[in-house]
């Protein structure tokens, strides 16, 4: 099956910055008007300063003033796929929504499928701030 965001998100995986880990991920997301933002993992001599493949695409399609998402689709090279940290899925649900379709690769194509929502149950978000629940 021709996958435009496992292509992408594999290309893009190439390009990771990650000379302490030597673990490349890659990370492709789509809009909901068909662009595709991606983005790799970049590493910090301070680790703790490292930004993952899947905020990376996230705040490229940001900056492009892209809201609305339809499908991530994250790549690494492991046999079983790898999911996204925790970090990333509060960053995930928070800016992409519960909806998002979240797909994990590994380098023979997509391996799992999952509802961001069931990948960060009783989340946290802007609606705490403002409703009292
Ligand atoms: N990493 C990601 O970019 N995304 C994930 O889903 C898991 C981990 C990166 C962070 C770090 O550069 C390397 O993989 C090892 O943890």
């Amino acid at each position: 099956m021709n996958d435009v965001l496992f292509e992408a998100a594999t290309a893009v995986r190439m390009n990771a910055h990650a000379p302490f880990s030597g673990f490349k991920v890659g990370a492709a997301l789509e809009s909901d008007d068909g662009r595709v933002f991606t983005g790799c993992n970049i590493e910090n001599a301070s680790y703790g300063l490292t930004m993952c493949a899947e905020r990376n695409a996230i705040f490229h399609a940001y900056a492009e003033g892209v809201r609305k998402f339809r499908r991530l689709v994250v790549v690494a090279d492991t046999e079983a796929p790898t999911p996204p940290c925790g970090a990333c899925r509060q960053i995930i649900f928070e800016m992409c929504g519960g909806e998002l379709t979240v797909d994990l690769a590994n380098l023979a194509g997509v391996q799992k499928s999952f509802k961001m929502r069931d990948l960060l149950p009783e989340a946290f978000d802007a609606s705490f701030l403002t409703d009292p629940h």
